[in-house]
């Protein structure tokens, strides 16, 4: 699952306690472990080898572009959804071939910049973007290579937010609407449109809807090329489950188990778009307690990270499994289930600083008896946490350490008050 263990009472990253990045580095802080990373890579790469796929990790899940470098170097491309993102993948040293570029909105000029770096797909969510893409390839020169969007009307069975890949949502286009498209836009000179994309939610943590969804797919696509259109590639996005309670997801090899046998045999590029299922069992959010104070009938443990760190909690009601990185020994849960009543442990809120009752990181939690000062991890938290940090309340982003087997260092240095207002350009 992942490379945070308890040893001894307290809680290791790989060789490194946590304790000692804490000392280092301050809080609060994000601890990465490149070992999963690695290890999350290889086995998403080995459980669909058959199929040689393309895995463009998706970098909104987890940006920092020392993570994205680490993964090149294993082999992964990159999936983007802006022209931030483009500039991550690239300084990272990311293959421009290898670059999937999705998004409900890209601007002309984001568009401009993928068209000059030469990347190898735009996942294209509607007719007037495909019109907008022809358009800018005519004026540039060149050529570009497409893929539609589709949206297979699937339920993925998970939160509303993270639902993408049903009809009402504003991602892709229905199946009717993506044979028409084809007649309209499939034969233009400039783009080439030869691939169909999908992306069913996140996370799906069963391996049903991607069989329906590329099973729909895969009559599209028998259409299509009965009438002519020679596709090539199928991307299936991401999506593949994180284990936020200990044993939710099912492993890559599940997911292959499933998917690989509908696409064996059918002269199909396949591209894969993970993000959560590599990145999020990747990290902890560190952070220290400031007080403990009972309000009402509740005790509440306020510590220093918060919503601006780690959103999740707050959006989505997200379970993070929480526990302190000192508990001593006796205090060692056996996994990261939601129930944690051990002998000794009182139920308390943990609680950020942050001006809005929504700051939360966990609620009604049994956990050891926490002490001003004390640590606590904040469990799963490598996917989606940094990614969507804020500033608000004008609190500095938390810092990035990337764990290596017994070294870390910095990946991100904790921002100050200055870079606060360095865009603000004030002369005051
Ligand atoms: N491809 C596309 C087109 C996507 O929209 C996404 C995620 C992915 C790939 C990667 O999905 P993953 O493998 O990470 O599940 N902020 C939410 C998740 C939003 C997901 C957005 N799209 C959360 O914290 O749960």
């Amino acid at each position: 699952m992942d490379r945070f263990e308890y040893r001894d009472g307290e809680l290791y990253c790989e060789n490194v306690p946590v304790r000692a990045v804490a000392e280092a580095v301050g809080t609060p802080t994000y601890v990465y472990s490149a070992a999963t990373f690695r290890d999350h890579y290889d086995r998403m790469a080995a459980a669909f080898a058959a199929l040689d796929p393309t895995i463009c990790f998706s970098v909104k899940s987890c940006q920092n572009i020392h993570i994205l470098r680490l993964l090149v170097e294993r082999g992964a491309g990159m999936d983007v959804v802006s022209g931030g993102e483009l500039f991550r993948a690239l300084r990272a040293g990311a293959d421009p071939a290898r670059i999937v570029f999705a998004g409900v909105g890209k601007t002309d000029a984001e568009l401009r910049e993928a068209l000059r770096t030469g990347i190898g797909l735009f996942n294209i969510e509607s007719e007037s973007e495909l019109d907008n893409l022809a358009e800018l390839v005519r004026s540039l020169g060149g050529t570009a290579r497409a893929a539609l969007r589709i949206n297979p009307d699937v339920d993925p069975r998970t939160h509303r937010h993270t639902t993408t890949g049903k009809r009402e949502t504003k991602f892709g286009v229905d199946l009717e609407r993506a044979r028409r498209v084809f007649e309209t836009f499939g034969r233009r000179l400039g783009v080439t449109l030869s691939g169909i994309h999908l992306h069913i939610g996140s996370p799906v943590n069963t391996v049903e809807p991607y069989v329906e969804a590329v099973t729909k797919t895969l009559g599209l696509i028998d259409e299509l090329r009965d009438a002519g259109y020679p596709i090539d590639t199928l991307d299936i996005g991401g999506g593949f489950g994180a284990h936020y309670e200990g044993g939710e997801a099912p492993p890559a090899t599940a997911y292959a188990a499933a998917i690989v046998p509908l696409l064996r045999d059918r002269s199909l590029r396949l591209i894969l778009e993970p993000g959560r299922s590599i990145a999020a069992n990747a990290a902890i959010l560190l952070a220290r307690t400031v007080h403990v104070k009972q309000g009402g009938d509740k005790q509440f443990v306020i510590v220093d990270g918060s919503m601006t760190e780690l959103i999740r909690p707050a959006l989505y009601d997200a379970y993070h499994f929480v526990w302190p990185v000192v508990p001593g020994p006796e205090a060692v849960p056996p996994d990261r289930r939601r129930d944690t009543r051990l002998p000794g442990t009182r139920k308390v809120d943990v609680v950020g600083p942050v001006c809005e009752s929504a700051d939360y990181l966990a609620r009604e939690r049994h956990l050891p008896p926490m002490r001003r000062g004390d640590l606590l991890a904040v469990f799963t938290a490598g996917a989606y946490g940094f990614v969507m940090a804020s500033h608000y309340n004008s609190r500095p982003n938390a810092a990035e350490v990337l764990v290596d087997g017994s070294a870390f260092r910095v990946i991100r240095r904790r921002e100050t008050y200055q870079d606060l207002v360095a865009a603000e350009q004030n002369d005051l």
